[in-house]
C-alpha cells in the first residue's frame, strides 16, 4: 500500500474534463468545423455525451472519494455569435456548477481549453491582438453569471502547446506553421490571461486564479528548451497568478533510455514530475497538479501510473515544494483531438455506441489511495 505522509488533509484529490472532449455537439467552435471539414480526422459528435450525464459523471466521481473536480467551460456555447450571451447555456453550466458543490467537489474551472467560438477564428483568432479583448468580454460573462459558484479559477490551459500544435506543427485548425504566428498567440495569451486575472479579482476579492501549464522535464544541458517551454509563459504572466497548475506527461526524449510506454507512446517517467515541480519553487506559489494520465485501454498500467506519480509528488513536497492537490487525466475516455477516440485516459471506460460508464479497476486503487491519505 501507498503510504502518504506528506499530503495535508485538506489536498484535493480528483479528475479532469475539458468541454469539447466530453460534452459533444459543440457545433459553434472552430474545432467541430475542423473536424468536419477535414480527411482522416474523427468528429468529436456525442463525445462522451458529458452534456446530458453530468450528474451521473459527477456522482462517479465523488464515489470514487474525489474532492474535487476540473471542468471547462465552452466559449462557443457562452458567445455562439460575437457580442451575444446566450442564457440557456449559462443556465447549464450554472446547474453543472450547482451540481458540483452538491456533490461536494471543488471546483476547477477552466475558460479556454484549445477550442475557439466560430467567430473569433474566422475573424483571425489569437494571432490577432483583438482576440484579449474578446477573450475579456467572454470572461466578464462568466464573471457576472457564475463567478460565485467557482473556487479556482484555470484561465488557459496549456497555452504554449496551444500555439505549437495550431501554429507550428499543424495538427490543430488552423494548420499553419508560421513562428511569427506562434509568437504572437502566446503574447496575445498572456496578455488575455493577465487581463482576466484583473477582471476575476476586481470582481471577487480573494479568488483564485492561475492556469493549466504543460511542463517537460529536461536533461541538465537543455536549458533553452525548458526556458522557452516551461518558463517563458511564466515571465509574462508576472505576478499574476496565484496558483500554479500543472499538467505533467512526459519527460524530453533525452532524458529517457527505453522504459515503459501509454498506448499513445508517450514514455512513462514519473521521477519527471518530481523535477517539474522543482521547476516550479521558484515562483514561490501553491500548486496543484491539473492534469498528469496516459492512455491505457486495457488498465493494466494506470493504477502503478498514479502510484508512481504520487509518489514523485511527494519527494517534490519533502524537498519543501507546496503541492495542494491532483487531479486526474481523466474522469472519462473522451475525444482526444486529431487522436480520435481511441486513446483511452478514463478512469471510467465510456462505451461509445452505448455511452454506458464502466468504473475501471484502477479508478478503485486511486480511491484506496485517496481514503487511505485521508485517514492519516
Ligand atoms: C490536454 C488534454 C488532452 C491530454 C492528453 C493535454 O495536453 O490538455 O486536453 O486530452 O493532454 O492528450
Amino acid at each position: 500500500m501507498l503510504h502518504l505522509s506528506c499530503m495535508e488533509k485538506s489536498f484535493l484529490w480528483g479528475a479532469a474534463t475539458s468541454a469539447h472532449q466530453v460534452e459533444g455537439n459543440n457545433t459553434h467552435n472552430d474545432w467541430w468545423a475542423w473536424e468536419q471539414q477535414t480527411a482522416g480526422i474523427k468528429c468529436s459528435g456525442r463525445a462522451s455525451d458529458h452534456y446530458h450525464r453530468f450528474k451521473e459523471d459527477f456522482a462517479l466521481a465523488r464515489s470514487l472519494g474525489h474532492n474535487a473536480h476540473r471542468l471547462s467551460l465552452e466559449w462557443s456555447r457562452i458567445e455562439p455569435e460575437r457580442g451575444q450571451l446566450y442564457q440557456p447555456a449559462l443556465a447549464h453550466y450554472r446547474e453543472v456548477l450547482e451540481e458540483l458543490k452538491r456533490q461536494r467537489l471543488t471546483s476547477f474551472v477552466t475558460l479556454h481549453h484549445f477550442t475557439n467560438p466560430l467567430w473569433l477564428a474566422e475573424a483571425g483568432g489569437w494571432e490577432r491582438r483583438e482576440s484579449v479583448e474578446l477573450f475579456a468580454n467572454y470572461v466578464k460573462m462568466v464573471v457576472e453569471n457564475l463567478g460565485d459558484l467557482v473556487d479556482f479559477w484555470v484561465t488557459i490551459n496549456e497555452p504554449v502547446v496551444y500555439a505549437l500544435e495550431a501554429y507550428w506543427h499543424k495538427r490543430w485548425p488552423p494548420q499553419k506553421r508560421s513562428a511569427p504566428a506562434v509568437w504572437q498567440v502566446v503574447r496575445h495569451m498572456a496578455a488575455a490571461h493577465r487581463r482576466a486575472y484583473q477582471i476575476i479579482h476586481r470582481a471577487w476579492v480573494g479568488a483564485r486564479v492561475g492556469l493549466a501549464k504543460h511542463l517537460i522535464a529536461y536533461s541538465a544541458k537543455q536549458t533553452f528548451k525548458d526556458y522557452w517551454f516551461n518558463h517563458y509563459f511564466f515571465t509574462l504572466v508576472g505576478e499574476k497568478q496565484d496558483f500554479i497548475g500543472v499538467n505533467y506527461y512526459f519527460a524530453d526524449q533525452d532524458k529517457l533510455g527505453g522504459g515503459p510506454k501509454s498506448d499513445i507512446g508517450w514514455p512513462i517517467y514519473p521521477a519527471g514530475l518530481t523535477q517539474v515541480l522543482l521547476y516550479m519553487k521558484r515562483y514561490k506559489l501553491p500548486i496543484y497538479i491539473t492534469e498528469n494520465g496516459l492512455a491505457d485501454v486495457r488498465d493494466s498500467q494506470r493504477a502503478d501510473f498514479i502510484r508512481d506519480h504520487l509518489r514523485a509528488v511527494e519527494a517534490a513536497q519533502a524537498q519543501g515544494v507546496d503541492v495542494r492537490g491532483y487531479l486526474h487525466w481523466s474522469l472519462l475516455d473522451s475525444f482526444e483531438w486529431d487522436k480520435g477516440f481511441e486513446p483511452r485516459f478514463g478512469l471510467i471506460e465510456v462505451d461509445r455506441a452505448t455511452m454506458e460508464r464502466r468504473i475501471r479497476p484502477s479508478a478503485y486503487v486511486y480511491k484506496a489511495i485517496i481514503e487511505s491519505a485521508k485517514s492519516q
